[in-house]
């Protein structure tokens, strides 16, 4: 399979629109403190910006969850493979998200992380693919709204590579070597 990586978002424009949620969501936050979970394994350069830029006092934790299988189709199956370190009970949680396909893997996290018992969640994600959506999800914060093709970069992979891309990028497979 022969793999073409076409430039979707620019390093540029993900970063001013990492800076204006930031600011949305400082602004929101403004007097509370909040946990942002991040999603592992996507959506760890996303948090690391995004949490730089907030004004408010913040704590980080991650949970690993797994619904695909090194493939661009999802499996519909989701695991935690790395549960939180912390407790969220009474906390204000930002779930820090990648990207949302179908939404299985959002709901799924969403209804787990309730039974927790925090004051508030809501869902931050970099990107949304709306037109894939199988489940309704809650998102408050969106980076960028995009089509519904495979993207890799900035965190997202294919296979686990291609997450240390600075920029988004549509993957394009072929079976041709000369494509
Ligand atoms: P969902 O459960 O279908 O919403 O899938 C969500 C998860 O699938 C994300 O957290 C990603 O890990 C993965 N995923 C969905 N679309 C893409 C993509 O275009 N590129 C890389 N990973 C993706
Ligand atoms: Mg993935």
């Amino acid at each position: 399979m022969k793999e073409r990586l076409i430039e979707l978002i620019s390093a540029a424009d993900i970063a001013k629109r990492v800076d204006e949620l930031a600011r949305e969501i400082s602004a929101d936050y403004a007097g509370r403190e909040v946990i942002t979970v991040g999603i592992l394994k996507g959506a760890w350069l996303f948090m690391a910006d995004l949490v730089r830029r907030l004004t408010i006092p913040v704590m980080c934790d991650f949970i690993g969850i797994s619904s695909y299988a090194d493939q661009t189709e999802s499996s519909g199956v989701v695991r935690i493979t790395s549960d939180l370190g912390m407790n969220i009970k009474n906390k204000h949680v930002l779930v820090v998200e990648d990207i949302i396909d179908t939404g299985v893997t959002t709901r799924y996290l969403l209804e787990n992380l309730k039974t927790r018992l925090p004051a508030s969640i809501s869902i931050c994600v970099l990107l949304d693919k709306v037109e894939r959506r199988v489940v309704k999800v809650p998102l408050d914060y969106i980076g960028f709204v995009i089509p519904s093709c495979f993207v890799v970069g900035y965190g997202l992979d294919y296979a686990q590579k291609y997450r240390n891309l600075p920029y988004v990028a549509e993957l394009q497979l072929s079976e041709s070597e000369e494509d």
